[in-house]
């Protein structure tokens, strides 16, 4: 038996309990999993910054009781990062068909970076499949009700963050 590390990537902006099915369903196939959030995310200007993310992170992970899995922050190439972890695997999910083409591109390119690294793709539960932080961010500005779709923790914040409330 060999000991498996996997990093999850991701801008985790915010932390979508579509995200936190993936680290469930991820951490029971790995020894250990390190969520990485990307530090030059070029995805414009976030809600939160990285520090608050890796805060929310570790608090959602420690709500949960999961032993295996930690957060931690990243810059430049994955793949670097990957090898630095001693990381075998890069997790990801995959939500639909329109996701594919993106991540196929992405875990090829880091193949041809780094021929050793694997990149497991996973799906979330059917009931979070629309789920993004994109949407979830566009929906919680415009007054909607996001709450069953993040965390409690995360909807606190983001209430406290842009002053607004749920519908
Ligand atoms: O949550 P996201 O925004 O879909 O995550 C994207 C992420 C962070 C996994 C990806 O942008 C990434 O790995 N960036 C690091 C730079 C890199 O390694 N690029 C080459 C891979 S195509």
């Amino acid at each position: 038996m060999q000991f498996v590390k996997a990093i999850y990537p991701g801008t985790f902006d915010p932390l979508t309990n579509g995200h936190l099915d993936l680290i469930a369903r991820g951490s029971k196939f790995v020894d250990e999993l390190v969520v990485a959030i990307l530090r030059n995310s070029d995805k414009g200007t976030p809600l939160f910054t990285v520090a608050e993310r890796v805060e929310m992170i570790q608090e959602a992970i420690a709500g949960a009781g999961f032993t295996n899995v930690s957060v931690t922050t990243f810059d430049g190439l994955l793949v670097d990062f990957a090898r630095a972890q001693g990381a075998k695997a890069v997790l990801r999910g995959i939500r639909a068909i329109s996701d594919y083409e993106y991540e196929f591109q992405m875990a090829m390119m880091n193949r041809k970076l780094d021929p050793k690294l694997e990149t497991l793709f996973m799906m979330p539960a059917e009931k979070y499949t629309y789920v993004s932080s994109r949407l979830i961010k566009g929906v919680f500005k415009l007054g909607g009700d996001v709450s069953e779709l993040v965390p409690p923790l995360v909807m606190q914040r983001m209430m406290a963050k842009t002053g607004t409330g749920v519908g």
